[in-house]
């Protein structure tokens, strides 16, 4: 694991941004709280990288959204806030644990109709929304934000259970820049830098990726668009 530092300016520009700018409501502050009050690691995405990916929801029109790596359900709600009445999210979480809280968070939210959360490694539960797509339609946006190991093969996954259009975000794709030095977090950074040559060459994909700076300390994301 690497240590994300922060400088003090970044942290209280993001507070600011989010204060005056994003203006997370109560359930979202509930979210962030209770992952605090049950020791879980603060690495929910920041307020105004939420923000956006309600807004990204809403500008794309989705009806279906898939998220792989839950936490406490802080960008699940996010995203949940940007579904139209009808819209669905399917969210993917490996600990008993992240999942319970996060189903009191989303239900706290009034989106408990919307959310369905499944227990277990993402490589297990993935196959079983194949089945689900077939009845119900592809998903329309997903957000890869789990172990990043396995980002390439969530990105597959992504591909395979999205359609032509679809929107995919991957967080963490910068890794306070050891994307360009692996060795220094075996773990994930291969892992991120997989991902990115697949999204840079993979004839499926159109994408790009964006450096941020915050509460993260150096990070970004990645857009791609199935084509
Ligand atoms: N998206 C959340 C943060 C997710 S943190 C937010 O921004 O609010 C990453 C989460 O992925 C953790 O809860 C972790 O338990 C989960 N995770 C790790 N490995 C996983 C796996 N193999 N399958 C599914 N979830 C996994
Ligand atoms: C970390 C941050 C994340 O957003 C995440 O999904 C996983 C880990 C981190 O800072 O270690
Ligand atoms: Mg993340």
């Amino acid at each position: 694991m690497i240590e994300h530092v922060a400088q003090p300016g970044w942290v209280a520009v993001e507070r600011y941004l989010s204060d005056v700018v994003v203006h997370p409501d109560a359930s979202l502050k509930r979210a962030v709280q209770s992952a605090v009050d049950a020791g879980m690691p603060p690495i929910e995405v920041a307020p105004n990288a939420g923000k956006l990916l309600k807004m990204l929801v809403q500008l794309s029109g989705a009806r279906r959204v898939l998220e792989i790596g839950t936490l406490a359900g802080f960008s699940t709600i996010w995203m949940a806030q940007g579904l139209p009445d009808d819209g669905r999210l399917v969210t993917c979480e490996y600990l008993p644990f992240h999942a319970g809280v996060a189903r009191a968070n989303v239900d706290a939210a009034g989106l408990g109709d919307k959310v369905d959360i499944r227990v277990g490694a993402a490589l297990d539960t993935l196959p079983t929304l194949v089945s689900e797509v077939e009845r119900e339609g592809p998903f329309d946006f997903v957000f890869i934000d789990a172990d990043k190991e396995n980002d390439a093969n969530y990105l597959d996954w992504a591909i395979r259970l999205g359609r032509s259009g679809t929107a995919i975000v991957m967080d963490n794709v910068i890794w306070d820049g050891a994307i360009l030095e692996p060795s220094r977090d075996e773990v994930n950074a291969p892992g991120i830098v997989s991902a990115l040559q697949m999204m840079g060459r993979d004839e499926r994909l159109d994408a790009t990726a964006i450096q941020t700076v915050g509460s993260k300390g150096w990070d970004g994301f990645a857009l791609a668009r199935v084509r």
